[in-house]
């Protein structure tokens, strides 16, 4: 053996003893485990293990040469243990010694997180330093028991006109964002998390190219979004368990800032990648799909994550979310849009015919409800955002007759009106993705618009024509 070797298996030991040490101490706590394992074999992604004793979601270590590979237990039967790699498993090799550690993973948090850009495991991406984490909470967050959670009352000023006005969203409220790829998801996030009234944004990026995650932070957000935002990202380059703890990291994140009281802004991009994430796992520990490759654990993870955001207890800080959901092609039968639909408190589509034609941000107001909306704004209100979508329904359902100029002025007289006020509509839609647009002005200008005097006598006699 030469002296080299010597050197590397008496560091390896003394780590191996230490964590040894380490570990009985935890098993002290939690008497179940067994101190040591082997890996036995290993197919695509899932590692069985022989020897260990440890719950689901236990935390564990493989250790292969002087590289250590973080894994987690997801399955077992007989004997066996399945694991699943939460970071790099290159050299993973037969007989690995596995030691299982904590019995669930935690979240580091802290205030020093504002302004940062972490992993999925909150190690800092953008080379600012290390971050001072002053404490952990359990990453898979703690139950509010739904009694006492505060009711959405209060109108969140996100920036944006078209959902201020038309589709108010509530502190608390928990909204999906349904879109194509390339419509304008990111752009929309990128708007409401600067002009947002909310202490912190948190956005975790899940699943996108990492190209993504750089111009969503460089790009869109800009120095100025980041100042109060935290951004969680674990690119579709992670295992797939890495992508699901930066999920749950982010909504931790969210969580440690409620519980100081803070009002919490949580953009998740997307809900479709985490349970897509989901559906890589336990295809790969053999539980079978049910509805379009998609296996029923894959549901269930949709409202355990979801459930973490909205209000605290009376009082305290609240959680609003925004999930993005994949609607490729339209397809509004895809069983995670079908899901998110039913689980969430409103959902906001966006058309790629909209942003096609250069109208951003692509809002389909007439797809698109705020179910809290009732709950929150003015009568005043409420009836200013019916009249908006009357016409402008009226206007689409009459479109082709009316651009082919097949509709004949006054055969009805809502249809007259809709033309009149339709170009006002879409105008008040659009808006610059580099200007805020406030909650109450929003309202003036919807108010505005929808008075029956805003359209003067010229206009009307020019349809009429
Ligand atoms: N509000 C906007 N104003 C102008 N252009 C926009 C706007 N939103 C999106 N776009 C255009 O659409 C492209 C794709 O938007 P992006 O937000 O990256 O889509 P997605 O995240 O849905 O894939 C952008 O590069 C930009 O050119
Ligand atoms: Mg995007």
């Amino acid at each position: 053996m030469t002296a080299h070797e010597q050197q590397c298996r008496t560091s390896l030991s003394s780590r191996w003893e230490k964590h040894l040490r380490r570990h009985c101490e935890t098993a002290g706590k939690t008497a179940t485990m067994v101190v040591k394992g082997r890996v036995k074999r290993v197919v695509g992604l899932t590692i069985e293990a022989v020897g260990i004793h440890a719950p689901i979601g236990a935390r564990c270590q493989i250790y292969m040469g002087d590289s250590v590979v973080e894994s987690e237990v997801v399955g077992f039967a007989g004997s066996s243990t399945y694991l699943m790699p939460a970071g790099d498993s290159r050299g993973l090799m037969p007989n690995a010694r596995i030691i299982p550690g904590e019995a669930s993973y935690d979240a580091k948090v802290g205030d020093g997180l504002l302004g940062r850009v972490v992993d999925a495991s909150g190690n800092p991406l953008d080379g600012r330093g290390r971050i001072d984490y002053s404490c952990r909470q359990p990453l898979l967050g703690t139950s509010i028991n739904p009694l006492e959670r505060w009711p959405i009352d209060t109108p969140l000023d996100v920036g944006v006109r078209a959902i201020n006005a038309i589709l108010s969203v509530g502190r608390g409220q928990r909204i999906g964002l349904f879109a194509g790829s390339g419509v304008g998801k990111s752009v929309l996030l990128g708007m409401m998390t600067k002009y947002t009234n909310a202490d912190v944004v948190v956005v975790g990026l899940i699943g996108e190219r990492g190209r993504e995650v750089k111009e969503f932070v460089e790009n869109i957000l800009g120095e100025d979004g980041r100042q109060k935002a935290v951004v969680v990202a674990s690119p579709a380059d992670n295992p797939p368990l890495l992508r699901m703890h930066g999920a749950w990291l982010a909504t931790a994140v969210a969580e440690y800032y409620r519980d100081q009281g803070k009002h919490v802004l949580l953009l998740m991009d997307s809900l479709t990648r985490f349970a897509q994430a989901q559906r890589e796992i336990a295809l790969a520990i053999g539980e079978p799909p049910a509805t379009k490759g998609y296996p029923p654990s894959a549901f269930a993870r949709l409202p355990q994550l979801v459930e973490r955001a909205g209000n605290g207890e009376q009082g305290g800080g609240s959680i609003t979310a925004f999930y993005t959901v994949l609607a490729e092609g339209d397809d509004q039968n895809d069983p995670v849009v079908d899901s998110a639909r039913a689980i969430l408190d409103g959902h906001i589509v966006l058309s790629r015919e909209l942003a096609e034609s250069g109208h951003y941000p692509a809002i389909d107001i007439e797809a698109s409800v705020s179910r809290v909306m009732s709950d929150i704004v003015s009568d005043q209100h409420k009836q200013a955002a019916q009249r908006f979508r009357q016409l402008y329904s009226t206007y689409h359902k009459n479109q082709d007759l009316i651009s082919v100029g097949a509709y004949k002025p006054g055969s009805d007289p809502r249809v007259d009106e809709a033309i009149l006020y339709y170009p006002k509509l879409v105008q008040f839609l659009h808006q610059d993705r580099n200007q805020a647009e406030g909650f109450e002005q929003s309202y003036q200008e919807l108010l505005a618009i929808t008075e029956p005097e805003s359209i003067n006598e010229n206009d009307a006699e020019a349809v009429i024509e």
